[in-house]
């Protein structure tokens, strides 16, 4: 596979954002034991968009829970930033596969909530809470209530939520999958403008799919995971110019490559 939109040699020389080096999770049910990643290592360097993908049931959730400090490894190390991840870090916010909202507060107080329990006052809460829902697409819902709001538009809230604490990591669990194929685009599209204005000082993406077409459309980079035990299968280079062209050659020729990794 020789040709040059693969070489990740020349990243190289950028600095590295998150470095995960021989992650290994097995959880321990009763007498059981269930192991979930082998070994997974990789480096992301400041500025990129990658994507993890791997087969449903691998361990992407876990490995995207470890990197986030919801979970602890089996054994492994993550450097975010040259430093050990320890717990929960305010520098990395995580969009789910179904958005997490409190039925009981609106729109806006869903938003705000993260900023005031991170000791923010309450009126710049709101106004920056206001500020994010309307990059989302969603100024006039700010008082509206989960149960009134679509999938797509309960989505975006907490893409909004994830924003407002001006992460450096944003990470994406599926983000996308629980959504109608038009809601899922437009909401792709809309990160990638995000992501290229630099709305909220993100300095990294992770997007964590089963979906192949989505982390070739999206990303600058993919870590191909096998199915559990999980290990990083391959690491492909994404250098397509953007907004990109699902029907050019070279993005068919690319995720046929990546099909044959995953399978
Ligand atoms: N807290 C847990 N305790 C026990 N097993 C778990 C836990 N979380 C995940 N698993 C198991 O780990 C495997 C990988 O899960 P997950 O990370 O959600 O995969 P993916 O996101 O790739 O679909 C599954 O078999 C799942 O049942
Ligand atoms: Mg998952």
């Amino acid at each position: 596979m020789g040709t040059e939109w693969w070489d990740v040699e020349e990243l190289d020389e950028l600095p590295v954002l998150l470095e995960l080096i021989k992650v290994k999770k097995t959880y321990v049910i009763g007498k059981r034991k269930l192991e979930v990643i082998r070994d997974v290592s990789f480096k992301m360097y400041d500025g990129e968009f990658i994507a993890i993908l791997g087969p449903s049931g691998c361990g992407k959730s876990t490995l995207l829970r470890i990197i986030a400090g919801l979970e602890k490894p089996t054994s492994g190390q993550i450097l975010f930033m040259n430093k050990p991840i320890e717990g929960i870090s305010p520098r990395i916010a995580m969009v789910f596969q179904s958005p997490a909202l409190l039925p009981w507060l609106t729109a806006l107080e869903n938003v705000s909530l993260v900023l005031e329990a991170r000791g923010m006052d309450k009126k710049t809460s709101m106004e920056i809470a206001r500020r994010y829902l309307s990059l989302v697409g969603l100024a006039g819902f700010e008082n509206s209530y989960p149960r009134e709001l679509s999938g797509g538009m309960k989505q975006r809230v907490s893409i909004a939520r994830a924003l407002a604490v001006s992460p450096q990591l944003l990470l994406l669990d599926e983000a996308f999958s629980q959504l109608d194929p038009l809601t899922a685009e437009s909401l792709r599209s809309e990160i990638l403008d995000l992501w290229r204005m630099g709305v909220a000082g993100i300095r990294g993406i992770i997007l964590v799919t089963h979906a192949v077409d989505e982390a070739v459309f999206m990303t600058d980079r993919i870590i191909v995971l096998s199915s559990r035990p999980t290990t990083v299968v391959k690491e492909v280079v994404i250098d397509l110019p953007r907004p990109r062209n699902r029907r050019s050659k070279r993005f068919l020729e690319i995720l046929d490559e990546v099909y044959e990794y995953i399978s």
